[in-house]
């Protein structure tokens, strides 16, 4: 088992207006946003991990949300200069702000990238008006375009847009006009998300009618053409790049990297070589209590020894290429052997394949990937339950 590279995620819990679809830990700002005391929050978050990590200079940051671009340019630069000081930056690293194209005014991007900012990810969803009313979105396709432009003049070129398809009644033509829309802005990387319905949402209690399975089949290879033809390559199941812009942070979390979390509900994960265990933590979700509460309340899981394989393997078949048994046996200190009851039968069945000194998914279990995690599930679980 060998140290892997190191990032760290910080998470900003508010929106402008929480979307109906929306599961993750974002809440509608209801009164004025504690920007001091959230920023003072994270840093006190981050100094409370470090006795956990190896200090090495951070790979990678993604400032994700919620919508971090409430918070001033000034306030995120505070955060990044903290974080500088206490660990350090590698050559190159990737600093990836998500932004809500409602809330950047003229100039904004320019600021942030003088904080050190170094890529953007822009929640553009869809360039319909009718889709952006249903979906709740606070801004039109005019302004995604104008936040477009704010990039490109403010240098940030490095930009990802987020759609998402299956939209309630879209049509596979509506789909591939919005992947064209989104290509006209001359983005580095796009990434695709499957609208789910999710519990607890408003769109799980009146869900929508979304388009029949052979329709978004139609939608998935229409679009992933469109996208071919103008140069961007399919890399993870929902991500697409022009060449050198994968998401490095993305990539760090597929290839069962570490990192570290901090912010409310923020997640981490952290190998311990010479303990042969990696552990998750998870931080308190709910941002008031999470501004009140001790940094030190964060939840450590072990994962032990025995789900390695599994949990490396679901994220390492998200990747196109898949892995190579030299990270796989560095990233769990097991060798590439142990994997082999359980992916035996799955290549049977034409779901996985073994290359070249790697396992990655066929083309046809990278459609069904959830059946590959279904069934490398079970044997996470009943590992757990055995200990
Ligand atoms: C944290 S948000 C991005 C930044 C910002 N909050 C925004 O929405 O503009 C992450 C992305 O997840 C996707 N997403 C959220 N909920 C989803 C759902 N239920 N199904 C599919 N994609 C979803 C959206 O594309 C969204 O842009
Ligand atoms: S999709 Fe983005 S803007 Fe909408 S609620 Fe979720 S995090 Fe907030």
């Amino acid at each position: 088992m060998k140290s892997p590279p190191l990032a760290l995620y910080a998470h900003f819990p508010w929106c402008v207006q929480k979307c109906p679809y929306c599961d993750f830990n974002s809440h509608t700002l209801r009164e004025e946003l504690p920007e001091q005391r959230y920023i003072e929050a994270l840093q006190r978050d981050l100094d409370a991990q470090l006795p956990d990590v190896e200090r090495k200079p951070l790979s990678s940051i993604f400032l994700g949300g919620g919508t971090p671009s409430l918070f001033s340019p000034a306030a995120i630069g505070r955060l990044l200069e903290h974080a500088r000081s206490q660990l350090g930056f590698a050559q190159g690293i990737e600093i990836t702000l998500e932004a809500n194209p409602g809330t950047i005014e003229r100039g904004k991007f320019a600021e942030y990238r003088a904080a050190g900012v170094t890529r953007v990810s822009l929640g553009a969803q869809s360039f319909d008006s009718r889709q952006l009313k249903l979906l709740g979105r606070i801004h039109s396709a005019d302004e995604t375009r104008r936040a477009a432009e704010e990039l490109h003049a403010a240098g940030l070129e490095n930009f990802n847009l987020d759609l998402m398809y299956a939209l309630p009644g879209q049509t596979v033509e509506e789909a591939q006009l919005d992947v064209r829309a989104a290509l006209a802005l001359h983005p580095a990387h796009l990434s695709q998300y499957h609208l789910t319905i999710e519990p607890g949402t408003l769109f799980a209690a009146a869900p929508p009618t979304q388009p029949a399975d052979e329709i978004v089949e139609e939608m998935l290879d229409g679009c992933l053409r469109t996208l071919v033809e103008a140069g961007f390559e399919q890399y993870e199941v929902s991500g697409y790049a022009r060449t050198g812009a994968r998401c490095a942070h993305n990539v760090n979390y597929w290839e069962f990297g570490d990192y570290l979390g901090i912010g409310a509900g923020a997640h981490g994960k952290l190998t311990y070589p010479s303990r042969g265990i990696a552990i998750r933590t998870q931080q308190t979700r709910e941002p008031r209590r999470y501004l009140a509460a001790d940094p030190r309340a964060l939840v450590r899981k072990t994962i032990a020894s025995r789900d390695l394989p599994f949990e490396f393997a679901m994220n390492g078949f998200r990747l196109v290429e898949g892995f190579v048994d030299a990270l796989f046996e560095a990233r769990t200190g097991l060798p590439i052997a142990v994997l082999e009851d359980a992916l035996s039968p799955l290549a049977a069945r034409g779901l996985v394949e073994r290359g070249s000194q790697r396992w990655r998914a066929t083309p046809k279990g990278f459609r069904f990937l959830n059946e590959i995690l279904v069934e490398l599930l079970p044997e996470a679980e009943s590992a757990t339950t055995a200990q």
